[in-house]
């Protein structure tokens, strides 16, 4: 059984179509999940994902994505990203072609352009929008996640073939976040985790309540310790629901799969949605507390 979970209602389905579609046409687990992810970061309609994402109090789009290879435990990330998209695949690069776990910032920036990416302007009309009606206080929030629910968060991808499996997030952080704000996402075992022992775990939400929780790896070691993937999740969502009361005010989310296939997720507060491929059947799942 091959498997593709990705995260939120809008960006999942078309993450995990495409990841399967290229594992039909013969890609390796980690091509399927950067192409999934890479299609949602090229879509300006998602809001919380690479071109024409919310951006920080300056109004720069800061990328962030990473992807954990759980054959090896092999790590690659790019935090901070200005002007490159999509950064999934730069995150793949710095896996695949340094001895590096993350690149930060402007030497992540010049770390692709290495590698043959082209700086653009991921600022598109609509978000310059968005900027000028945050800067004149339309948004009451201080930072936020994106406009909609519908447009979720970052999109988080969790793959499992014969056994192997991947983990890889990308997003744009919270919105109108502090210029150098770093989450979750490419944080590994906080926004991801992936180890063929046992399976792997991502998360998404609020960057900074999932990275305390250490929430993937905790979800991980969880199923280490014998629980099923809906336990795991469960377990990493009560414990910051007890220790982490921000992760009450924002949304956090832990998903997993298990090695054999088995799979869950959980979310502090609000609703969830959970886009599954398995062998080609795709459906969504809904979470809600
Ligand atoms: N989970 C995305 C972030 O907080 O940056």
């Amino acid at each position: 059984m091959t498997t593709f979970l990705g995260t939120w209602e809008t960006p999942g389905k078309p993450a995990v179509e495409t990841a399967w579609r290229a594992f039909q046409g013969g890609a390796n687990l980690r091509e399927c999940i950067e192409q999934g992810l890479a299609v949602c970061e090229m879509d300006p309609t998602f809001l919380a994902i690479g071109l024409g994402s919310l951006p920080n109090s300056d109004g720069e789009i800061e990328l962030d994505a990473a992807m954990m290879d759980g054959e090896n435990l092999e790590c690659g990330g790019v935090c901070s990203v200005r002007g490159i998209v999509p950064v999934i695949s730069v995150a793949k690069k710095v896996l695949e072609e340094t001895p590096h776990n993350l690149l930060a910032g402007e030497q992540a920036r010049r770390f692709a352009i290495s590698k043959g990416f082209t700086p653009r302007n991921l600022v598109t009309e609509e978000i310059a929008r968005q900027y000028e009606k945050w800067r004149a206080g339309v948004f009451p929030d201080e930072y936020m996640h994106s406009t909609s629910d519908l447009h979720g968060d970052t999109v988080t991808m969790l793959g499992l073939n014969d056994g192997h499996c991947v983990a890889a997030s990308s997003t744009s952080g919270l919105a109108w976040k502090l210029p150098g704000r770093v989450g979750d996402s490419p944080i590994f075992g906080a926004g991801l985790y992936a180890d063929d022992e046992i399976g792997c775990a991502g998360a998404t939400g609020l960057g900074e309540e999932l990275w305390k929780a250490m929430a993937s790896y905790r979800a991980t070691r969880n199923m280490e310790a014998g629980m099923s993937a809906q336990e795991a999740c469960d377990e990493v969502i009560q414990h910051m629901i007890r220790r982490l009361p921000n992760a009450c005010v924002m949304s956090c989310v832990v998903l997993a799969l298990r090695k054999d296939g088995d799979f869950g997720a959980a979310i502090t507060m609000g609703k969830f949605d959970l886009w599954v491929c398995q062998d080609g059947a795709v459906s969504t799942q809904n979470f809600e507390r």
